[in-house]
């Protein structure tokens, strides 16, 4: 069945993409998104496309084929390749050399809009290839809204285009050449990456990331939505973290934003600003010591973040806080006179 759009009836039609995934169309467009949704009138059995709006606000099912119908997912490894140089020959460098001095040895990152997974596997491959997984927790997650597209990415397996730019040397080293002429990643470091659906534009799980890479994703988002993103990736950093982007999608932030702009090899980089010269790293012998310290410091009105830090052993408190230097020797007392006990390297950090 041919759908025939009303132009009220496409207009509505794309106000709801817009409201609830950020997703948008000029009306430039309008044929795309009414070639794209016509046939899912027949399989979702709707007579009418303002039917088929009305159902997708309730189905989810139909909101899942939309979704994967409307969403472009084009995608390949190491596309713009000057920013896996940049990542391996500059950030990757610092936040080793940094997290080494601070023994914070998580290293995670999160590819945005990840699509079919070429991105996340490129940064795996990045890391891997600067990083001894021995010495790093190395954590890497994939997020699309497609979910089509993360099934792909979990499958792992890729085409001759998907790795048209990607060098012998890549491929023999991750991953293993199938008779149908396709490339599967080795098995074993699959378990440095997990695939999650996510709307980027609806709340996220509580986290956060020493890289975030969200390119040519944002291009699908009117301003507004655009600059409170940036603000959430801005959240979703460690300090010191960095935020990569595509270079037409511009940087929407507020003038205070606590966002460096870094030009490294004719490229922009973002970088959250560093807490390395005003924080020191307390870490507690128990869980149970690590609650009454965070208790404690509430009560007291002390400013202090906490972060993820490599457990040292299964009893362990898998977080630190980072607290101002001013106040570490008042916070020292505070902790004695309470009991609390610091863990065995106690004090760590610059
Ligand atoms: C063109 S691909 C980019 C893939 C990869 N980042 C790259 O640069 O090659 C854009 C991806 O953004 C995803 N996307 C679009 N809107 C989204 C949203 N609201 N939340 C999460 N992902 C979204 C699409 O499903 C698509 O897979």
């Amino acid at each position: 069945m041919n759908a025939r759009f009303s132009g009220k009836e496409i207009a509505d039609f794309c106000h709801f993409l817009a409201r609830e995934y950020g997703l948008c169309f000029a009306p430039t467009r309008y044929s795309f998104v009414e070639n794209r949704i016509g046939p899912l009138l027949n399989a979702f059995c709707c007579q009418t496309p303002a039917e088929l709006l009305h159902k997708a606000k309730t189905d989810l099912a139909l909101r899942v084929e939309l979704l994967n119908t409307l969403t472009t997912n084009e995608t390949w490894f190491f596309r713009h390749p000057q920013h896996f140089l940049i990542l391996k020959n500059h950030v990757l460098r610092e936040l080793v050399e940094y997290k080494r001095k601070i023994d914070n040895k998580q290293l995670s990152i999160w590819s945005a809009g990840c699509s079919t997974g070429a991105e996340t596997y490129s940064l795996l491959f990045a890391v891997l290839d600067c990083i001894n997984p021995a010495e790093f927790n190395i954590q890497i997650t994939g997020s699309d809204i497609s979910s089509d597209a993360l099934k792909t990415a979990r499958i792992a397996c890729y085409n001759k285009h998907d790795l048209r730019i990607t060098g012998q040397e890549v491929l023999h080293k991750y991953f293993i050449e199938k008779p149908d002429d396709t490339w599967q990643i080795k098995q074993e470091i699959l378990k440095y990456t997990k695939f999650e659906l996510l709307n980027l534009l609806k709340s996220w799980p509580a986290r956060t990331f020493d890289i975030i890479f969200c390119r040519n994703t944002m291009i699908y988002f009117d301003n507004a939505s655009k600059t409170s993103l940036t603000q959430r990736f801005l959240s979703a950093l460690n300090p010191g973290g960095y935020f990569f982007t595509s270079a037409n999608e511009t940087i929407h932030m507020n003038d205070d934003a606590d966002l460096k702009k870094l030009f490294i090899e004719n490229e922009i980089i973002y970088q959250r600003s560093s807490v390395k010269i005003e924080h020191q790293v307390l870490k507690f012998a128990t869980p149970s010591d690590l609650l009454r310290a965070l208790n404690l410091l509430q009560n007291h009105g002390f400013e202090y973040h906490l972060e993820k830090i490599h457990q040292a052993h299964n009893l362990a408190p898998t977080r630190a806080i980072y607290l101002n230097r001013r106040d570490i020797e008042k916070v020292k007392e505070l902790f004695a006179l309470n009991a609390i006990k610091l863990g065995n390297s106690g004090t760590a950090g610059q």
